[in-house]
């Protein structure tokens, strides 16, 4: 038996557990000797739980067990999730995580520690949940130029968007349903702001180009600002409003990285990815498109994605797991020159100064709610300092979302 240990017995790292049990003979196909939790870490006790006798509250049993060959550290946080990372690693454990924090903040240098002792850090869990998508790109498109990922990253913001389109409730309604089905945390700024999706698309870009995109230097919106009223325009456009990571290599040959709500339209593959699902959308110059798609979260989609790496490491003991990632920060193209698209809204008094800033270029877009006293607009190619210094002269700029654009 391969001997592992989770770190953290909450949602996901009890999927972890419980899914190592009942998927046992399916594990049995990838190591064939079979993987066994022998530890998990915790600081609270689990009397009524199955696996109660396997819990432990000291760390250093873990470390000095020499039959622990896995960790999954399912503790989420920086600490002390990154220092039980290291301990094992440098004794030639290998860890996998769903812990997309600690692997935006220092996924290289905990790989370059796996690396000098042979031994792996994987994460396919911390991006899409459930969804198989880092290996994939680190792997199966190995061959490709990728050009651009687009990515649905945040399962809670998304079921939030969807019930405020489909049924058209109140940002504040639907956060409100998110945290009472458990999609959403008490406090649910990591996610409504957009923190949760950068930190996301930041590790996408990194193995995307082989070097540290770091998400402090990512432009990051959230979804908060977004009212009941822009979904009015946007159904009337055929358009979804969707938050948005994406990552796209320019002419030159730099990256520009963000995280905003966008306005996505209904022929484009992510416009259908509702709820709490999530989806990256991955361009590469010979493969063309590809969408890899489903659940983002929860208990046993994360878990399946953290017990594939169990069971790769397993298959690799002894060698690392290569993953391609320096530690070399990638400057990222100045965002003020991106250029798009964008949907305005303002107060009926700025109507003409609007058509002043915008010229012939602006289309008028209607709402299908009851009109509110307001001008709205779909404008023509601007930069993002173009936008910022037209909307900048004009009072009562009610909204101002971004457009996908289907050719990029
Ligand atoms: N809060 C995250 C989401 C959980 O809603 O997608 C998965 O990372």
């Amino acid at each position: 038996m391969a001997e592992i240990a989770v770190l953290g017995f909450g949602t996901v790292g009890s999927g972890v557990v419980e899914l190592i049990d009942r998927n046992q003979e399916q594990i049995l196909k990838g190591v064939p000797e079979g993987i066994h939790v022998k530890y998990i870490l915790d600081l609270r006790d689990f009397p009524d739980s199955p696996y109660a006798d396997r819990v432990v509250h000291d760390f250093d049993i873990i470390l000095a067990d020499p039959e622990i060959s896995v960790i999954c550290e399912t503790m989420g946080g920086r600490e002390p999730a990154f220092s039980f990372s290291r301990k094992a690693l440098e004794k030639g454990i290998s860890v996998c995580t769903s812990n997309k924090e600690l692997v935006a903040a220092h996924g290289p240098e905990l790989i370059e520690t796996a690396r000098a002792h042979r031994c792996s850090y994987l994460f396919e869990a911390s991006v899409g949940g459930g969804i198989p998508v880092l290996r994939p790109i680190s792997e199966a498109l190995i061959q490709e130029d990728i050009t651009s990922i687009i990515g649905i990253l945040n399962g809670t913001t998304n079921y939030i968007m969807d019930k405020m389109e489909k049924e058209d409730m109140t940002f504040e309604d639907a956060l409100s349903l998110a945290q009472q089905k458990g999609y959403a945390e008490r406090n649910p700024e990591a996610d409504v702001e957009g923190h949760d999706a950068c930190r996301k698309i930041a590790i996408l870009s990194s193995l995307m180009t082989g070097k540290t995109v770091r998400y402090e230097d990512i432009p990051c919106e959230g979804i908060s600002r977004i009212t009941k009223a822009d979904f009015g325009y946007a159904r009337n456009m055929r358009m979804a409003i969707k938050l948005l990571g994406m990552s796209r290599r320019n002419a030159d040959g730099s990256l520009s990285v963000r995280t905003a709500p966008f306005l996505v339209p209904e022929d484009h593959p992510l416009h259908s990815v509702t709820g709490v699902f999530n989806a990256v959308f991955v361009h590469g110059n010979c493969v063309d498109d590809l969408m890899f798609y489903g659940r983002g979260a929860g208990k046993f989609p994360t878990a399946s994605a953290v017990a594939a790496d169990v069971v790769e490491c397993c298959r690799c003991r002894g060698s690392h797991v290569e993953v391609r990632w320096s530690d070399e920060t990638l400057a990222l193209a100045d965002p003020s020159e991106e250029s798009r698209q964008f949907f305005v809204r303002v107060g009926a008094a700025s109507a003409d100064a609007a058509r002043a800033a915008f010229g012939d270029a602006a289309q008028t877009v209607q709402s299908d709610s009851p009109a509110e006293d307001e001008y709205a607009f779909v404008t023509g190619e601007l930069t993002e300092k173009e936008i910022l210094d037209r909307i900048g002269r004009l009072q009562d700029v009610r909204a101002c979302i971004r457009l996908l654009d289907l050719g990029k």
